[in-house]
């Protein structure tokens, strides 16, 4: 068949509240045209993140009724660390409330002021928790990663030259080299398993950890899978185990690729570490057979992870971007290409060529598809990385928004209705005004900053 069905009934469901265009200008206006201040129930489709966002199987939900709460060493913490070494062969699983709870563990216990730490794209809390140990978050994606518009299989990659000369020139500084997979800051695009091979390689010839990200694995091994050479015929789960074993650890959010609301883990193969990162964890987020997680939390992970690797599933997950990103393409819409796995990203800056970067064409791509049809996006650019420290303002490298798509949430007529707004904003795109900020916090500012329309 040519129509690639979501592989899965829905038994329960969530209504969406219709709103008309009218209310929606008066509710964005409210929020300061900001739309991390909408309350959710405005928003028709919500693509902001697809962290946390997962709809859970009935499989999921009756592994939660088995959850243990016990304190320390409850059943719930065997099944999960089991299910996690069954694609991920750590000696040491710990469990951590969220993902940027496993960086803060990592980076704590092996960064330190002057340090250099290399990555295809670090993600945003990465980089945090990497500068509030005042070491550099130093990124290192392939030339091809920084273009939009080109086609490339593997355009998470990291460069290898780079990464070659920094280990040689900076070896003493670099307490480890990181991946993330799929590379997010760089549009859900995925790493190949010889780019996460060569990458481990030279780490190791320096005498470096390697660690990976792993927050959409299954995302990654799906792409390795169908673009890779000699990957097409073997199962994800053993090109999944292929991407760690050459890893020394690994950080995590079960809110992406193991269909969790909450949850995530630190890995380790390192005994000396592993203890340390316990006794931190203890201090910070709980008992090492908890790590800030309720059992039935550990227990919904446990069977997400059971779960992701599913061929039909990953079929239609990266197909439903593919798809968007096609038509928004015929279109004319600018998107990055190809789709990623979680998102589809357009082009605010060559979409909306008549708004300069200081005037964010990014937040007013945003704020037009909100008030066009409800649907809820996040602006990637100038408003997120255009203020530096020191206070002034330059354009981010781009200005993407970003579609993200949460796990077996919406439907194909969804995803026409996305395209179908995203049409009706191009028909009227010339109109568009850019914005200014007239409140913003010192830091991390697109989570409360105020605009106005120009
Ligand atoms: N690493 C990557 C690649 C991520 O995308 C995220 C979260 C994290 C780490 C942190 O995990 O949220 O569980 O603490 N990304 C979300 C997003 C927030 O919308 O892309 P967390």
């Amino acid at each position: 068949m040519k129509t690639i069905i979501e592989p899965f009934r829905i038994k329960s469901v969530e209504p969406i509240r219709m709103t008309t265009r009218e209310e929606r200008e008066r509710l964005l206006k409210a929020a300061g045209y900001n739309l991390f201040k909408l309350h959710s129930d405005d928003v028709i489709i919500d693509l902001l993140t697809d962290s946390g966002t997962s709809a859970m199987s009935s499989a999921q939900w009756g592994a939660v009724m088995t959850g243990d709460e016990s304190y320390a060493g409850a059943p719930s913490y065997y099944r999960f660390e089991a299910a996690v070494k069954d694609l991920m062969d750590f000696r040491h699983i710990i469990p951590a409330h969220q993902g940027r709870a496993a960086e803060h563990l990592l980076f704590t216990l092996i960064a330190k002021k002057g340090d250099l730490i290399p990555s295809n794209t670090h993600f945003d809390t990465t980089r945090g928790n990497i500068e509030a140990m005042g070491a550099e978050a130093l990124d290192l994606p392939i030339a091809e990663g920084r273009v939009p518009s080109l086609d490339h299989p593997f355009k998470g990659n990291m460069d290898l030259a780079a990464l070659e000369r920094v280990l040689k020139e900076n070896g003493g500084q670099i307490p480890a080299v990181m991946m993330t997979i799929t590379n997010n800051a760089g549009g859900g695009q995925p790493v190949s398993l010889a780019n996460i091979r060569g990458a481990a390689a030279l780490a190791k010839a320096h005498g470096k950890p390697f660690y990976i990200d792993g927050c959409r694995f299954a995302e990654n091994a799906w792409f390795i899978k169908l673009r890779e050479e000699g990957q097409m015929d073997r199962p994800i789960k053993d090109i999944v185990r292929d991407c760690f074993a050459v890893a020394d650890g690994m950080t995590m959010s079960a809110k992406k690729d193991a269909f969790a609301n909450i949850g995530g883990w630190l890995a380790l193969n390192d005994d000396a570490l592993a203890e340390r990162a316990r006794t931190l964890l203890i201090q910070t987020e709980g008992f090492p057979t908890y790590g800030g997680l309720a059992g039935r939390d550990l227990d919904a992970i446990a069977q997400g992870l059971k779960e992701i690797i599913d061929e039909d599933y990953l079929r239609y997950r990266v197909r439903t971007n593919s798809y968007i990103a096609e038509r928004l393409d015929a279109l004319g819409v600018p998107v990055v290409k190809p789709a990623g796995g979680h998102a589809v990203f357009i082009d605010a800056r060559a979409f909306l060529p008549h708004i300069p970067p200081l005037q964010y064409p990014g937040q007013a791509l945003t704020c037009a598809m909100y008030e066009a049809g409800g649907i809820r996006a996040c602006e990637i650019g100038t408003v997120m990385f255009g203020r530096k420290p020191d206070g002034t303002e330059a354009p981010g490298a781009m200005d993407l928004v970003r579609l993200a798509m949460p796990r077996r949430v919406y439907t194909q007529s969804h995803a026409d209705y996305v395209v179908e707004v995203l049409e009706e904003v191009a028909g009227m795109k010339d109109q568009l005004r850019g914005m200014r900020i007239v409140k913003e916090p010192p830091m991390m500012r697109h989570f409360t900053a105020e605009f106005a329309k120009l």
